[in-house]
C-alpha cells in the first residue's frame, strides 16, 4: 500500500497556496506593510449588517433556505443581472452559493468528467485550477500576451483545443493581472466555445471594479451562449462582504438542477443570515460600490506612480480592473519570485505574493494588491525605495 494511502491523488496534487503561506509568514513580521491579500480592507456597510441583524431578531435565520437560495434574494439578483449585466434571467436560473468559489466548484463538478481538459489563461487565479484538479479534470494553460496588457492569445486558445477539451474558465476583471478582457476578445472566445461545443465558466468577482473608460462585459449576455455559459458572481468584493460567504451563479435552466446536485453536498445552502445581508445589499443604496471603486482607482494610480520610480526593478502593465496588479521583476533575483518575495518580507517588511502562485507564466512576477489605504501603499513603497537603493 502506498505511503500516503489516506490522501486522494486529487488532493495530494494541491500544494499550500503561496497566498496563504505569505499571510502566515507576514504574521511573524512586526508592522508589516501588507500588499498581498486580495481582500477589501473596508468593513461591510451598516445597512447590510442591519439587514442581517433584523433577520436574526425576526427568527428567520435558524433553518436552511431552499438549496438554490431564498426566492426573494434570487428575484433581486434577476433584477441586478438585467440592469447591470444585460442578462435576461428568471429565479430558476440562479443558485445562491457560498461565495463565488463554491459556485465555481459546483459548476466544475457538474460539468467536468475525469480527464476532461479545461483551458485557462496564465497567469490565472490558482483556486480555479484547484477546482478542476479536485474534479479530476486536467488544466491546460494558455499564456496571456503580457506586452499587450495580459490579453488572450486567441490563436493559442484555438490550438490548445483537443477532443478532450470541455471548458474554458477565466476571471474578468482578472486576479492577478487586473486585465478587463475586452468584449471583442470575449466574443471571439464565445465563438470558439460554440464551434467546439465547450462550456465557459466565468468568475466575475470584480465586475464593478473597472477603471477609466473600460467596461465589464458578461459572456452570459450573448443570447447564443445561453446553454454554454455558467456565470459566477459574489457579494465579497462589491459590498466588502468577504466573511459572509455569499455569492451566486447564473446558468441555463436545464443545467441548474445538475449544478444544484453538486452544490448540496458541499453547502446544502448558502448561510441564511448572509442571504438576508445580501438582500439588504441589493435593495439598499449602491453608493458603497462607487465609493470603493473611486478609492481603488486612486490607489491604483498611486501604486503606478510609486512603481514608476522603481523602474529598474519592476516593469508593469497598468491594471484596468480588480484591485490587483502583476509587475514583472527585472532583477536576476526576481527570476525566482518565491525567494524574491520572502526576502522582501524579511528584509524590507513588505508582504507581496510570488507570481509563481498564479501559474507557470507567473514566475518572475509578483502580485500587489491596491485595496488598501494610501498610507499602507506609501509605507510599502518607502521601504522598497530604501531597500532597492
Ligand atoms: C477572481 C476571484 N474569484 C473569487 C474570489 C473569492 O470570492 P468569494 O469570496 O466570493 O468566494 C476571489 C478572491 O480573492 C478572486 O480573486
Amino acid at each position: 500500500m502506498k505511503d500516503n494511502w489516506r490522501i486522494s491523488n486529487r488532493v495530494a496534487q494541491i500544494q499550500e497556496s503561496a497566498i496563504h503561506e505569505m499571510t502566515r509568514l507576514s504574521k511573524e513580521v512586526e508592522d508589516v506593510a501588507f500588499l498581498s491579500w486580495a481582500k477589501p480592507t473596508s468593513d461591510t456597510p451598516e445597512h447590510i449588517k442591519e439587514g442581517a441583524i433584523s433577520a436574526i431578531r425576526d427568527g428567520l435565520v435558524g433553518g436552511y433556505s431552499p438549496s438554490s437560495g431564498l426566492l426573494e434574494l434570487r428575484e433581486e439578483i434577476v433584477k441586478k443581472l438585467k440592469k447591470y449585466n444585460n442578462i435576461e434571467a428568471n429565479p430558476f436560473q440562479i443558485i445562491v452559493t457560498v461565495g463565488a468559489v463554491e459556485g465555481l466548484s459546483a459548476a466544475v463538478m457538474a460539468v467536468i468528467e475525469p480527464g476532461d481538459e479545461v483551458i485557462f489563461p496564465s497567469p490565472t487565479y490558482s483556486t480555479h485550477i484547484q477546482e478542476v484538479v479536485l474534479a479530476s479534470g486536467k488544466p491546460v494553460i494558455v499564456p496571456l500576451i503580457e506586452e499587450e496588457g495580459f490579453i488572450w492569445d486567441i490563436d493559442a486558445v484555438r490550438k490548445a483545443i483537443t477532443p478532450k477539451t470541455k471548458a474554458i474558465m477565466y476571471a474578468s476583471p482578472s486576479n492577478p493581472t487586473g486585465t478587463v478582457f475586452s468584449e471583442k476578445q470575449l466574443r471571439q472566445l464565445a465563438d470558439i466555445a460554440l464551434e467546439n461545443n465547450l462550456m465557459v465558466i466565468t468568475d466575475e468577482a470584480y465586475e464593478y471594479f473597472v477603471y477609466d473608460d473600460k467596461k465589464h462585459f458578461c459572456m452570459g449576455s450573448i443570447p447564443e451562449m445561453k446553454k454554454n455559459v455558467i456565470s459566477c458572481f459574489t457579494f465579497t468584493k462589491n459590498y466588502a462582504m468577504t466573511g459572509w460567504r455569499v455569492g451566486y451563479l447564473h446558468a441555463d435552466e436545464e443545467i441548474i438542477p445538475h449544478i444544484t446536485k453538486a452544490h448540496i453536498p458541499f453547502a446544502i445552502c448558502a448561510p441564511v443570515v448572509s442571504q438576508y445581508a445580501a438582500l439588504a445589499a441589493l435593495k439598499g443604496s449602491q453608493d458603497c460600490i462607487k465609493d470603493f471603486r473611486d478609492h481603488y482607482q486612486k490607489m491604483r494610480n498611486l501604486m503606478c506612480e510609486r512603481l514608476d520610480k522603481l523602474d529598474s526593478i519592476f516593469e508593469y502593465q497598468k491594471p484596468e480592473g480588480s484591485y490587483l496588479m502583476f509587475p514583472k521583476i527585472l532583477t536576476e533575483e526576481g527570476k525566482d519570485s518565491t525567494t524574491f518575495c520572502k526576502r522582501l518580507l524579511k528584509e524590507a517588511r513588505v508582504s507581496t505574493t510570488p507570481g509563481i502562485a498564479f501559474g507557470p507564466t507567473g514566475e518572475g512576477h509578483l502580485r500587489l494588491s491596491f485595496c488598501v489605504s494610501e498610507d499602507e501603499i506609501n509605507k510599502a513603497f518607502d521601504r522598497m525605495d530604501k531597500y532597492f537603493k
